[in-house]
């Protein structure tokens, strides 16, 4: 392996010490570059704040920080158009730029990493990198969960069967179901914000592990960056990711949450059920079953979570053993978290829009309400306060008139009253009316109830709230 082309010269960037270059697997195991090359921008920023605060504080001359920061402009247009030379011989982004910014500029270049490291520089692009995600996330989830409002408006007081291990439990509200959604969705949300705030602080100025002798300022780069503040130990500046694993998490949380609605989405669009109509967008047919209409994205959507768990599970364990500061190993966090971002931002955007297009069927949705003794509870509810049983007399008066019901093939509305009468000689006809799916639904006004008029509220607070 030693007589590889890779192994000839020495890096340009840390060859003093060196007789010869990598070998070619070395180099194909040590270069980031096929994936680090995402953080281009990041990159640019922080060396352009870099440049900018060692001019400031008398570290560089105003001339080489001009050439620096108009060069690193000029790198950021070159590899926008696609014309940058990225080689792996220079490992990672943070390399690459640098050298080519030498190439341009000559000598100021090589004064640019006065003061600073890859691993203080790689903290915090990756940092602004994750940050930004954490907007788009948080945008996306206002989208979707204006989308599930939308939903929930249209269909505030639809009924249909509210479930408990998949068998009927009790109707519930077509807005309430949708709406249980915005509140999952808040949360996601408040959580991308949450771990936002705590990542913004800014690593750069730590240097490789231990600051620097030269007078840097980092509260100005800091500043410069977007950040609230410099981050107080240069030692946990190189080596935290916990923002990289607490988006991961939250990313976790938030398309599990995006795989029950998919879940949902798809057995409510099948035949069986036919409680929504996907739209064509986004369905797909079958080769050779002519009358099929495949809900693949919510299939999907249901199987991102596998991706960002098991991205999150990844860093996780990249992380756990390592001993502080920085070691290579961490490396191996920028891929995991692009691919979760991705998968997280894509499933967002999907989610949105079958949410946007999907069509409740409220006829279906109302006659699955009724069926499957879904008011039994009301029964039992109205012996309870109209014929002061004990509630638990009262669910077996209710078990026994289900089972009568289930024998005969009908639903609980359907026995005569001498039939409930022969259950219990005290129900009287006026019983039939909680039997009713619309008065089982309306009856259920407790705060966070289902009942159109609770709705209707919570309907009106995130309209307010999501503007
Ligand atoms: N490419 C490296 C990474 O992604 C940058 C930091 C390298 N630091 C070092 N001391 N080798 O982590």
């Amino acid at each position: 392996m030693s007589d590889t082309p890779a192994s000839k010269a020495a890096n340009q960037m840390w060859g003093g010490r060196f007789a010869s270059g990598p070998d070619a697997i070395m180099q194909a195991i040590n270069a980031s570059i096929g994936f680090d090359q995402r953080l281009y921008a990041q990159d640019i920023a922080g060396s352009r704040a870099h440049a900018a605060m060692l001019a400031a504080q008398g570290i560089l001359s105003d001339r080489d920080a001009q050439s620096i920061g108009e060069g690193l402009l000029a790198i950021l247009s070159e590899i926008e158009a696609g014309r940058f030379p990225f080689t792996p011989e220079l490992e990672d982004i943070h390399l690459n730029i640098e050298a080519r910014l030498t190439e341009r500029i000559g000598e100021a270049g090589k004064r640019l990493h006065t003061g600073r490291s890859r691993n203080d520089q790689v903290a915090v692009d990756f940092r602004l990198w994750v940050r930004d995600q954490c907007d788009q996330a948080i945008a996306g989830l206002t989208g979707l969960m204006k989308a599930f409002l939308q939903q929930a408006e249209a269909g505030a007081d639809w009924v249909m069967p509210g479930f408990t291990h998949l068998q009927t439990a009790q109707p519930v509200t077509w807005g309430h179901h949708m709406l249980a959604y915005v509140e999952m969705l808040a949360r996601d949300r408040s959580r991308f914000e949450d771990a936002r705030k705590r990542m913004n602080e800014c690593p750069l100025g730590a240097a490789a592990l231990a600051g620097t002798s030269f007078p840097i300022d980092r509260h100005m780069t800091a500043k410069a960056l977007g950040f609230d503040r410099p981050t107080a130990n240069s030692l946990d500046s190189v080596s935290d990711r916990d923002f990289a694993l607490e988006f991961l998490a939250a990313s976790s949380i938030c398309a599990m949450h995006l795989s029950r609605f998919a879940e949902e989405l798809v057995i409510w669009s099948s035949a069986q059920f036919r409680f929504v109509r996907l739209s064509d967008r986004w369905t797909t047919g079958s080769s050779i079953m002519p009358q099929k209409k495949n809900p693949d994205a919510a299939e999907l959507l249901r199987a991102k979570l596998g991706r960002i768990l098991g991205a999150t599970v990844a860093l996780f364990t990249v992380m756990k053993g390592l001993a502080l500061t920085y070691s290579k190993d961490m490396q191996e966090d920028k891929e995991q978290v692009f691919d979760a971002a991705d998968s997280l931002m894509l499933g967002l955007a999907a989610m949105t829009g079958m949410v946007s297009d999907m069509t409740a069927n409220r006829e279906v949705l109302a006659a699955a309400a009724a069926s499957g003794f879904s008011t039994a509870t009301d029964l039992a509810d109205w012996l309870v306060r109209e014929l002061g049983l004990p509630f638990r007399e009262a669910h077996h008066v209710t078990g026994t008139l289900v089972a009568m019901a289930e024998g005969q093939g009908v639903d609980l509305p359907d026995l005569t009253l001498a039939q409930m009468q022969s259950v219990h000689p005290g129900i009287r006809a006026d019983v039939f009316g909680v039997l009713g799916v619309e008065n089982s639904v309306a009856s259920r006004t407790s705060y966070g109830g289902t009942a159109p008029v609770r709705v209707h509220e919570q309907i009106a607070r995130w309209a307010q709230a999501l503007g």
